[in-house]
């Protein structure tokens, strides 16, 4: 049983789900539950993944409190129903959590994709931190994207036969969508392309209207054309539209799907975002992104060289920005760091481990090529704090 809810976790699972279903020793049963309605069905069609269970537990602005309840209950009924042999969760969401918890209510086993991202700050970010240490003690299975990951679990005493490093899930999606054919790129014009994504809750109110602000001073250089796919939460879009409604060189625009995302992602120059799986894409595609964060858990890509983490403060968001449009080698630099997060054969890892512990016999997975990933040095290094 594979458990997801939101956009990002549709994405991460879907290799997942798509090998399974072409494997003879797994049968995926999906469960979407509907954490995320439109933004999670826009993806699940165009990646191939076909839910069997759909709980409808999105309400608007919902508290966290009220949204675990729904998905404790709702899963809990299923799980309890289908007896899976395996329950499948992904990353640090509200559906990840809750689908690990009902699984073990359950007594069954449960497997994490995305295992071992800290930033070591507890409420940041919220309440993901939490989310993801709390399935790192239920999990049986922690399927580390990098070597840094599977340090944190075993530093917090994961035994460390129960950790693999496969890299993400996300590389191998996006090659695959890649490979599907292209996209349509959202940008218009001939400027300099950024792409803007907010949606973090730590960042919603003040700071986020701060952000947008940021993005109108950017965007009045008159050299560059902002694209921002806009995030479906309406704490998200009563920060940002009052602030970037109006400008010639802004277009603000729904959240565009898996395919067009890529090819305007592909098509950008710059990246500014708060987004976890961007981090991953963006360097990927030799992208530089900005994050607009105070915490990462994705240091790679900041230590690789393709990522900076700015922080929140409006002034030092708009000089990196004016920094990287402005100086060739640094941006030149940025842009060939190289991704740190994968070789596009995470799935096959998973699959094979899984199936090795399930007592079936496979042909081995690839080894995981080098990743530009230096050794884990603890939790809690990666803040601009
Ligand atoms: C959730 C995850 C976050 C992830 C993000 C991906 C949790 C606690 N947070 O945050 O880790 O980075 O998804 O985008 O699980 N809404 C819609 N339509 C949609 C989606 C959302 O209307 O398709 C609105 C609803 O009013 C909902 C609100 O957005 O209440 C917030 O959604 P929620 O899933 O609670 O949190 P996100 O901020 O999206
Ligand atoms: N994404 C998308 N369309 C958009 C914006 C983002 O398909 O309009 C994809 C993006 O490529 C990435 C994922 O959504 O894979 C990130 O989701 P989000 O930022 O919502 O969540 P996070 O990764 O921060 O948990």
């Amino acid at each position: 049983m594979l458990v997801l809810g939101t956009r990002p976790e549709a994405i991460k699972l879907a290799p997942v789900v798509r090998a399974m279903a072409a494997s003879p020793h797994f049968e995926p049963l999906v469960v979407s539950t509907g954490q995320h309605r439109e933004m999670l069905q826009q993806m699940l069609e165009l990646l191939q993944v076909e839910a069997k269970v759909e709980l409808d537990v999105m309400r608007e602005r919902q508290e966290l409190s009220k949204l675990t309840a729904r998905l404790v209950d709702g899963l809990g009924e299923v799980v309890h129903a289908e007896r899976p042999d395996l329950v499948v969760v992904q990353g640090d969401t509200t559906s990840a959590l809750t689908g690990a918890l009902a699984a073990f209510y359950e007594h069954i086993p449960v497997a994490h994709v995305e295992a071992g991202l800290r930033t070591g700050v507890l409420d940041n970010p919220f309440p993901e931190e939490l989310n993801r240490r709390l399935i790192g003690r239920i999990a049986r299975w922690h399927f580390a994207p990098t070597p840094r990951a599977a340090g944190h679990l075993t530093a917090e005493g994961v035994p460390a036969a129960e950790v693999f490093v496969t890299g993400n899930t996300v590389i191998d999606n996006l090659l695959w969508v890649l490979e599907q054919g292209a996209g349509r790129d959202h940008f218009r014009s001939d400027l300099r392309r950024v792409l803007v994504t907010l949606h973090r809750r730590e960042n919603q109110g003040d700071k986020m209207r701060a952000m947008g602000k940021t993005l109108r001073r950017l965007a009045d250089r008159g050299d560059v054309e902002i694209v921002l796919p806009l995030h479906k939460s309406p704490a998200v879009r009563e920060a940002l539209l009052p602030e970037l409604s109006d400008h010639p060189d802004i277009r603000i625009v729904e959240p565009l799907d898996y395919v067009d995302f890529s090819a305007t992602l592909a098509g950008c120059d710059l990246v500014l975002t708060d987004s976890g799986g961007i981090q991953e894409e963006a360097p990927t595609l030799g992208k530089p992104a900005l994050v607009l964060r105070t915490t990462t858990e994705r240091p790679e890509a900041v230590e690789a060289g393709a990522a900076q983490l700015v922080g929140t403060d409006p002034q030092v968001i708009l000089d990196a920005a004016v920094r990287l449009l402005d100086d060739e080698e640094a941006y030149r630099t940025m842009a060939k760091a190289g991704n740190p997060f994968g070789d596009g054969h995470a799935t096959e890892r998973i699959l094979a481990q899984l199936a090795e512990d399930f007592g079936v016999d496979t042909a081995a997975a690839p080894a995981l090529n080098p990743l530009v990933v230096p050794q884990p040095d603890g939790p809690g290094s990666y803040s601009t704090a």
